[in-house]
Parts: C-alpha cells; sequence; structure tokens
C-alpha cells in the first residue's frame, strides 16, 4: 500500500513540487514561507524549535498536496541545539569506551529526546576515519580503525532507530540515522578541512568505504555526501560511488542528501559546473536524493528538465526515496509534533544524566601513571583544581553542544545546573576536611571579531573567532602558589569550541595560549615539592604534549625542563558529566577502562602516525624524529593489573589444529587474570597480521575486541571466532582477496606489538 500511495502522490505531483521535494534549506533565516509555500521544500533543517509548530501548519494549510516536512538536525552527542538535553562525550570519547553496548544505549537516549521535540532525523553518525590530527573534525569521528568506528557506528544507529532495519517503520521514539561524511572526506590534504583529498579506489575499499558497508547493512536509513572529489569527481557528482558502488552493488534502498551546499559549490568554489543548470542536472543524474541548502537547486533542475538536460524520470526516483523515508517515520498520519509532555518527561531526565555518566567514566582513558593514582585523599589537606578547562562548564561539551554562538535561541549555553565540572566534581566528592582550592592558571583563547565581518550572508551575528592567547604570568603565579600549598594538583588543559570543528583545523597540535607555561610552572613545582601533579586533557583531538607531561618527546631533549607529571588522563570533551567521571578517576572511586580509538603524535610533523599504516621501506623513519607514538592505538591504563596466557586457535568447524580454508572460522582463546586487588575492566584486542602479501599492505589489523571485567584475581576465558574471509588484502584492482599463506594471530591489550601474544595459522 505504501508503494500505491508513493505512486499516487508522484502521479499528483507538478515538476516545481517534485523538484521542491529534493530541497532541504536552513530554516534559520525565518524566511519559512518562502521555503514551504514558494519552494516546496520537501526537508528543513537546524530549525528554532519555536518554528517547527508553524512550519507544519503551513504545510497542512498552505500547500496542496500536504506532504509532511521531515526535519533534520545535528544531534552528534546528544540534542546539541535543545537547551537542556542530555550532551555526552563527543563522538571520540565514546569511542575510547570501546563498548558498542553504551554507545547504542546513548544513541536511544538521544533519539527519545530529539523525537519529542518533533525533529525526525539526525546527521549521525559520522563515519570518517580519523587519521590526521590537524583536521578540525578528528573529535566527531570514532578514531582510526575502520572495524572499531563499524562495530560503534552500527550499534549508535541500532539506538537512533529503535533497531528498525532496512524500509522498516520507525518506532515513535526513534530518529533516523545518517551516515556521514560518504566517503573519504577525512583524507583532506594537510588536514585543512574539506580540502582536495587523494582517494585512490584501491585506498576507499581498503579502508573508508567498509564501516559504510556495514551501516548500510544496518539499515541506516540515509547518507550525507562528503565534500571531497575521487579521481577529480566530487562525490555529489560521482556515479561510481553513489550508482555503482553504494546502491548498485551494496544495493543500498536509503535516502542519500549532499552536505551543506555541495550542489552550489560546484559552481561558485570548486568551478566544476558552468552554472546551477548543470549542477542540478549532474547532481540528480549521480544519484542524490536531498539537497542540503542549495536554495538555487530549484531553478537550477526546473530549467534543466525543459532544456532536455535532464530526464525528469531520475527526479521521480529520487522524490520516491524521498516520500518512503516519510513512510517509515509515519509523517502522513502523524506528523510528529513537537510533544510538550513528552519534552517535560523526556529530555535530560535524572535516567537520562545517569546514562552519561556511565558512558562519560569509559570515555577517559589514563595514559600515564607513576603510581601517584587513585590519590588516597583521606589524608589530602589541599588540593588545587587548576586550568581553563576545571571549570568552564559550556566548554566541556566540546563541539556541536550550542555552545559557539551560532544559535541565537541558546545564547546561554545549557543549564549550568545540568553540568558537573571536574571543580564541581571534586567540591563534592572530598570530605569536609580537605579544601578544595582554584585558580584559572592559562587562556587558552583571546576572542576577537571575524575578520570576514559580523554578519554571515543572511544577516545572523557570525561568533568571534579565537586567537592564541598571551601568557599571563599572574594567572600562572596564583596557580603556582596554590600548586605550594596542596597535596595534590589537578590541571584540566585542552581545547575549545574556536579551535575544533569543521573549518576549524590547525595547523599546530601544541596545547594553546598559556597552557605550556603553566604545565610547566607547575611540573617544577612537582618536582621541588614531591606532591603528585596529574593533568588532565580535555581536548577533542590527540594534541602534542610538552615533555614535562610526556617525557622526552622524541625531538630534541631539554634536560633543563622537567618531566613533573605524575599521570596524564584523556577526556575527548566529555559532555555534561565528564567532570564527575575524571573527579571519581583520580580519587580511585571509578577503575579507568577507556583505550585509545586513536594515536597521539609526540610532533605534529610525524602525522601520520596510525598504527595500521601500509609497510614501507627504510624503516619509514625521520632523522630527527622518532616514529614512535606518544601513545598508540589500543593504549590506556588501569588499576588493576592484567595479565595474559599465550592465544590457542583451532579451527571451529572440526575443532582442530591445522590448516584452515577460505570458509573456515578460527577459533581463538586466552585466559585473561586480573593480578590485583582492584575489579576492572579490560579490553582485550585481536589483530590479524598477513605475513606475505602479493600488495603493498599493513602489518596487523583490529579484527575483534571485548570489554571484559574481572573482579580481584579472578580469570576467565576470552573467545573470538574470525573467519578466514575476512582476513582480506585488497589488490590492485581494487577487489577484496584472501591470499593463501601464512598468517599472525594477535591477542593483547593495545596495538603495540609489545603488548600483543602471537601465534600463527596457515590458510591453504
Ligand atoms: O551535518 C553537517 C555536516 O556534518 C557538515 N556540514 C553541515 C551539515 C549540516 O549542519
Amino acid at each position: 500500500p505504501t508503494q500505491e500511495r508513493i505512486a499516487d502522490l508522484l502521479g499528483r505531483m507538478t515538476l516545481e513540487e517534485k523538484v521542491g521535494q529534493m530541497l532541504q534549506l536552513d530554516a534559520r533565516g525565518g524566511e519559512l514561507e518562502e521555503l514551504i509555500v514558494n519552494k516546496h521544500v520537501g526537508s528543513i533543517l537546524h530549525t528554532s524549535p519555536k518554528d517547527l509548530p508553524r512550519a507544519v501548519d503551513m504545510v497542512n494549510t498552505q500547500t496542496r498536496l500536504h506532504i509532511p516536512l521531515v526535519i533534520g538536525d545535528d544531534c552528534i552527542h546528544g540534542y546539541s541545539f535543545w537547551p537542556g538535553a542530555t550532551i555526552f562525550p563527543e563522538q571520540l570519547g565514546m569511542a575510547v569506551s570501546w563498548d558498542p553496548e553504551k554507545v547504542e544505549a546513548l544513541g536511544r537516549v538521544t533519539a527519545k529526546e530529539v523525537s519529542a521535540t518533533g525533529v525526525h532525523w539526525t546527521f549521525s553518525p559520522v563515519l570518517c576515519i580519523g587519521r590526521d590530527t590537524r583536521w578540525g573534525r578528528v573529535g566527531e569521528t570514532f578514531g582510526e580503525d575502520p572495524m572499531l568506528i563499524g562495530e560503534l557506528a552500527s550499534a549508535m544507529v541500532r539506538g537512533y532507530q529503535g533497531g528498525a532495519k532496512a524500509g522498516e517503520e520507525l518506532p515513535k521514539d526513534a530518529i533516523l540515522a545518517c551516515a556521514k561524511h560518504f566517503a573519504g572526506y577525512s583524507e583532506t590534504q594537510g588536514g585543512r578541512d574539506a580540502s582536495e583529498a587523494d582517494l585512490s579506489h584501491r585506498k576507499l575499499e581498503s579502508w573508508f568505504l567498509p564501516p559504510f558497508e556495514r551501516v548500510a547493512k544496518e539499515g541506516c536509513a540515509t547518507f550525507m555526501l562528503g565534500y571531497e572529489a575521487i579521481d577529480g569527481v566530487p562525490v555529489t557528482f560521482n556515479s561510481w560511488l553513489l550508482s555503482d558502488k553504494l546502491r548498485g552493488e551494496w544495493d543500498y534502498r536509503g535516502t542519500l542528501i549532499t552536505d551543506w551546499d555541495n550542489v552550489g559549490r560546484a559552481v561558485w568554489e570548486q568551478h566544476i559546473k558552468p552554472d546551477y543548470v548543470h549542477a542540478a542536472a549532474d547532481a540528480v543524474k549521480a544519484g542524490n536524493d536531498l539537497v542540503m541548502t542549495t536554495p538555487q537547486f530549484y531553478e537550477g533542475a526546473i530549467e534543466a528538465v525543459h532544456r532536455g538536460l535532464l530526464d525528469e524520470g531520475l527526479i521521480d526516483a529520487a522524490v520516491e526515496r524521498i516520500l518512503a523515508l516519510k513512510f517509515r517515520l509515519g509523517l502522513f498520519e502523524d506528523p510528529r509534533l513537537p510533544d510538550a509532555q513528552r519534552i517535560q518527561q523526556e529530555i535530560g531526565t535524572a535516567e537520562h544524566q545517569e546514562v552519561n555518566l556511565q558512558v562519560a567514566r569509559e570515555s577517559v582513558t589514563l595514559l600515564k601513571n607513576d603510581g601517584a593514582l587513585p590519590f588516597q585523599r583521606k589524608d589530602a589537606k589541599r588540593i588545587a583544581v587548576v586550568g581553563p578547562l576545571a571549570d568552564d562548564a559550556q566548554g566541556q561539551l566540546g563541539d556541536w553542544a550550542g555552545n559557539s554562538g551560532q544559535v541565537n535561541w541558546m545564547p546561554d549555553g545549557h543549564p549550568r545546573h545540568m553540568i558537573t565540572t571536574v571543580l564541581d566534581a571534586f567540591r563534592s566528592l572530598v570530605d569536609e576536611s580537605t579544601e578544595v582550592v582554584y585558580s584559572r592558571g592559562a587562556n587558552i583563547v583571546d576572542l576577537v571579531p571575524d575578520p570576514e565581518g559580523e554578519t554571515f550572508p543572511d544577516g545572523q551575528p557570525r561568533p568571534k573567532i579565537g586567537v592564541s592567547a598571551q601568557v599571563d604570568q599572574k594567572l600562572i603565579d596564583k596557580a603556582v602558589d596554590n600548586a605550594k600549598r596542596s597535596d595534590l594538583v589537578v590541571a584540566v588543559v585542552g581545547d575549545v569550541v574556536q579551535t575544533i570543528g569543521e573549518t576549524c583545523s590547525t595547523a599546530t597540535l601544541e596545547l594553546l595560549g598559556g597552557q605550556n607555561a603553566l604545565l610547566e610552572a607547575l611540573a617544577h613545582v612537582a618536582e621541588t615539592t614531591g606532591r603528585p601533579l596529574v593533568v588532565v586533557l580535555m581536548s577533542s583531538k590527540p594534541m602534542v604534549l610538552p615533555a614535562c607531561v610526556i617525557g622526552a618527546n622524541g625531538v630534541i631533549v631539554d634536560e633543563s625542563k622537567a618531566n613533573g607529571t605524575s599521570a596524564l588522563l584523556w577526556a575527548p570533551s566529555p559532555g555534561m558529566k565528564g567532570g564527575q567521571a575524571i573527579a571519581e578517576i583520580i580519587l580511585g572511586i571509578t577503575n579507568p577502562s577507556g583505550r585509545l580509538p586513536i594515536t597521539f603524535p609526540r610532533h605534529a610533523g610525524q602525522l601520520p602516525v596510525y598504527y595500521n599504516q601500509i609497510r614501507g621501506q627504510h624503516g619509514n623513519r625521520y632523522a630527527d624524529l622518532t616514529q614512535d607514538p606518544a601513545f598508540a592505538f589500543g593504549e590506556g591504563l588501569s588499576y588493576s593489573k592484567f595479565s595474559y596466557s599465550e592465544p590457542l586457535i583451532t579451527n571451529e568447524g572440526t575443532g582442530e589444529q591445522g590448516n584452515f580454508r577460505e570458509g573456515d572460522v578460527v577459533h581463538a582463546e586466552i585466559t585473561l587474570s586480573n593480578e590485583s586487588d582492584i575489579a576492572g575492566t579490560e579490553v582485550v584486542q585481536l589483530y590479524i597480521g598477513d605475513m606475505v602479501t602479493s600488495y603493498s599492505w599493513t602489518d596487523r589489523e583490529l579484527k575483534a575486541f571485548k570489554r571484559v571485567s574481572l573482579e580481584p584475581g579472578e580469570s576467565k576465558t576470552v573467545e573470538f571466532d574470525i573467519p578466514v574471509a575476512q582476513c582480506t588484502i585488497v589488490n590492485a584492482r581494487a577487489e577484496r582477496i584472501v591470499e593463501p599463506g601464512e598468517f599472525e594471530l594477535l591477542i593483547g591489550h593495545s596495538s603495540r606489538r609489545d603488548d600483543l601474544h602471537r601465534t600463527t595459522f596457515m590458510v591453504v
């Protein structure tokens, strides 16, 4: 019946109405009438919550066919633009958990909150691969490994869509997911956002496409295209990617949307299309359904049909997929309007905050610990909490959290009482006999007017931009004074929204402003007093840390700089409950279990540093710099001490050891023991290496992982089943193949060879 209703509607729509359906426009400018009544738009995004009911009403009263709008927004780690919604750690923080169950749970919470507000569709998850950490959007990714990304993204899609598979109707408290940015956007040159990427088909098949294929199978309702080009053809116009690969080979039946003005930019920025008529025609021909924020698409596509440049049948096919999406939401029967009662009962509830806290606890990695942690708070008279992010409630939420001044309906960000900063948490967790003193210590950026002007072309105010702040000696002196009088110093440093996110890549990865000077001064205090300095890096992405935090940085060892830091934690934009999670870990209330989903370089010049690089020659070395990263993919410490037995492998089918064939499954097991008297969680990681490959390939790749919790003294058998069909490489024709020969199976604590236990097997 749905197909009949779609066919009936299509038959009654004018060309103008059909082209309008393909448009998704930004309703922030407030010209709703122009969009809905005159341009017949099928979708709006970034709409002020107060405008939504008006928009829906307009469709019902002022349009001919009353086709409901599908309403989208960037609800990336919670509903960013709804004051009081639950804001989780950013996606890279979620990835630190290596916990698909938690990611699914937070996706469910987000869907419940967002669906109550009348928004139907989130532009999330991001499946880009975070390899060049200068790129501003690394914090929006699940890190650097395609397998980990695929697992976590699938979990998030299940959470958002309430488990609805391809084509199925979504429950009322679910929202459409959007896998983005298809594909290879993150391979941007020099880390500069949306610069040209160098993507071969082989590279795409090897790394960038697999996570997308995984979520396509999971039934992810929509895909958003990236900004970059493949072999000179921007993905928006790339029929190979959209039609042959996605719709053809993968049989994907969902709906595609461009990114922001991809179609227009082809004309005014990239000069790859002569005008909007050709740009519109070619975008439809390549297989796009919805076109985001290119208003000229409307006149362009209509003109293209009239001039015979575009077959109207292709527009029909796109509109059919857009209508199908609206039927999946049941919008024709129920437009899913903002629901005052649900908003009241479901947004930011105590239960959702509890899920947030559980996620936050797993989103922190302990990277260094000389034994100072967990800190024994019983005897502490004074704790100094210092640093520009120690008490920056809105800053702690990171990007896409309504705190960058870009939305005029929430100028003050999220309610302060919902956010626990590190300072708040220390004050609430220690006894009255312990004083907690605070000093800011340093500024990160100074805000200056954007040289581009005070407003955007649509009249919206343009937020100020941040430039690295001057070192403020008075702030440092005050922090040093507090540190000298304290039993523990916790310094919270990192980045701010002005230096991360879309269009905000950085050439350097060092801490900005006065932060390094602050850390050096605090490290000096720690060395002279012998009292511990704990550094918390609250940054959206890996940063380059000074020698006083990580020791010799592998470039120039300056012995005069003290290595006075006892412990280092990384909390990537940890969300509303981040401060609580961090303080609990420092005080030993929570045992850390986060692991790195991305490698930390020692120097920006080392990039790329991801673990699964192709084997090269001459040892890939620099003359002036080690290639060893500061912290490797998979690393992360616990207060427990785990030990691994050597791995045993058998053939899952025959139960025998010996040779494997392509259809077989490798069954691997190890015994994991907790040798300490603290209960804890280890993330057991399994990597496969193909010893000799006919084409250059990586040394090892993550194929499976498991979070395993152990009581003190407990041991568990941890088992994995790895199909031989997954032990592939990609050949010169960009085909995935299994090459017979010897393979390594490595199980252990991180991607570092020293952390892995090895065995081998033969594929014949
Ligand atoms: O969803 C985003 C995308 O990730 C980047 N460009 C803008 C889109 C809509 O806000």
